[in-house]
């Protein structure tokens, strides 16, 4: 018989958040996302990370590269300090909670809000026609991801906050529209100087790794050689760095590599103006690769050892995935009960 309905009016500390295996992950991922993943874990919060496979099928995707990119990803959270007994580290297929309660958000969600998405318009273009019904779905999904374990806190890069505004808005018309307090309303966690690198190429594009041009991105799995080579034909400009924030106002290239330097010596963008008032990009760039490829090398090096014991990788991930469900599932059934769900199998 189904457990009467709970509403637990607050929720314990939990961190969840994810990325896609829709290719290798860049130095934007790396500083937006998963440096600040191993922080978390290390200050003790309980923290639960994805390789969200599911989502990166919402644009095609090669089965046996999507396999691998999956696998790759798990051995740069690994290899990047996030230790699978501290943390929880799955890749989604193999915890059907989401897809269920994916759905039930389908149903929560309204199109106006949908029609809001940016990344929806940014990834569908010009022929949304042609997109798929996934793309638009996408972010009741990662709504899913994170209310399937009550997570109340989500550490993401800047382009994630609209989804994060949508999924709170999710959870509150879920608890609005039955009458429970059900869902935390989650904070997003955007901080630190690299809340959103751009591309080595263009200053107000995004670093991605749907870039066509290989040389907008330092990928994990670059080398040193090509790691200071992007970096030595990253675009910039003549003039010299200001010793203030504020001359860099309308240099974006400036600036971000700038963010970049700052996030990978744990400063802040102030700082590092200070420290190098008046330096040509000439002596700024070699000082930046160099700290590039001391800090991702053995990281790159960790991620290439992983990557040579695949079954390994898919054991931690098959744990992980058993200690996701046993968080999610109780959580799912409570959502099939107040939702009016009948429930007779268990
Ligand atoms: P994804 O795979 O595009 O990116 C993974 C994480 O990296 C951050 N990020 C960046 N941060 C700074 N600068 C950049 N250039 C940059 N590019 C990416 C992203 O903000 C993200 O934190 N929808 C998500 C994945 C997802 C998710 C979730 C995240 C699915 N479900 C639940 C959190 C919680 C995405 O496509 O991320």
């Amino acid at each position: 018989m189904a457990e009467p309905v709970q509403t637990p009016a607050a929720f314990p500390r939990r961190i969840f958040s994810g990325i896609q295996p829709s290719g290798g992950i860049t130095l934007g991922n790396y500083l937006g996302a998963l440096k600040r993943f191993v922080e978390k874990q290390n200050e003790g919060i309980e923290t639960i990370y994805c390789m969200v496979d599911m989502h990166a099928i919402t644009v095609w995707q090669d089965p046996a590269k999507l396999r691998h990119a999956t696998r790759e990803g798990a051995a740069a959270f690994i290899a990047a300090g996030i230790d699978p007994a501290r943390s929880i580290l799955f890749n989604q297929s193999q915890v059907s909670a989401h897809a269920e309660l994916g759905w039930i958000f389908n149903c929560v969600a309204r199109l106006g809000w949908m029609n809001r998405m940016t990344q929806f318009k940014d990834k569908a273009g010009k022929n949304a026609e042609a997109a798929s019904l996934g793309l638009y779905a996408y972010p009741a999904l990662m709504a899913a991801d994170i209310m399937a374990y009550h997570a109340t806190h989500v550490p993401v890069g800047e382009d994630q906050k609209q989804h994060l505004e949508l999924t709170r808005d999710i959870a509150m018309k879920f608890n609005h529209d039955y009458g429970v307090e059900f869902f935390p309303i989650v904070e997003p966690v955007i901080e630190g100087a690299a809340t959103r690198v751009m591309s080595l190429r263009d200053g107000t594009k995004k670093m991605s790794k749907s870039d066509p041009s290989d040389q907008s991105r330092i990928n994990l799995t670059d080398d040193a050689d090509t790691i200071a080579a992007k970096i030595r034909k990253a675009k910039t400009d003549a003039d010299p760095l200001p010793d203030s924030l504020d001359g860099l106002r309308d240099r974006p290239e400036a600036r971000n590599l700038v963010n970049i330097y700052a996030a990978l010596a744990g400063l802040t963008p102030s700082q590092v103006v200070a420290e190098n008032a008046g330096a040509l990009f000439g002596s700024f760039k070699p000082k930046l690769a160099d700290l590039a490829v001391a800090h991702l090398s053995p990281i790159t090096t960790e991620m290439t050892r992983l990557m040579q014991d695949p079954a390994e990788i898919d054991r931690i991930l098959g744990v992980g995935a058993d200690r996701a469900d046993a968080i999610a599932r109780p959580i799912l059934d409570r959502v099939y009960d107040i939702t009016g769900m009948i429930r007779s199998r268990r």
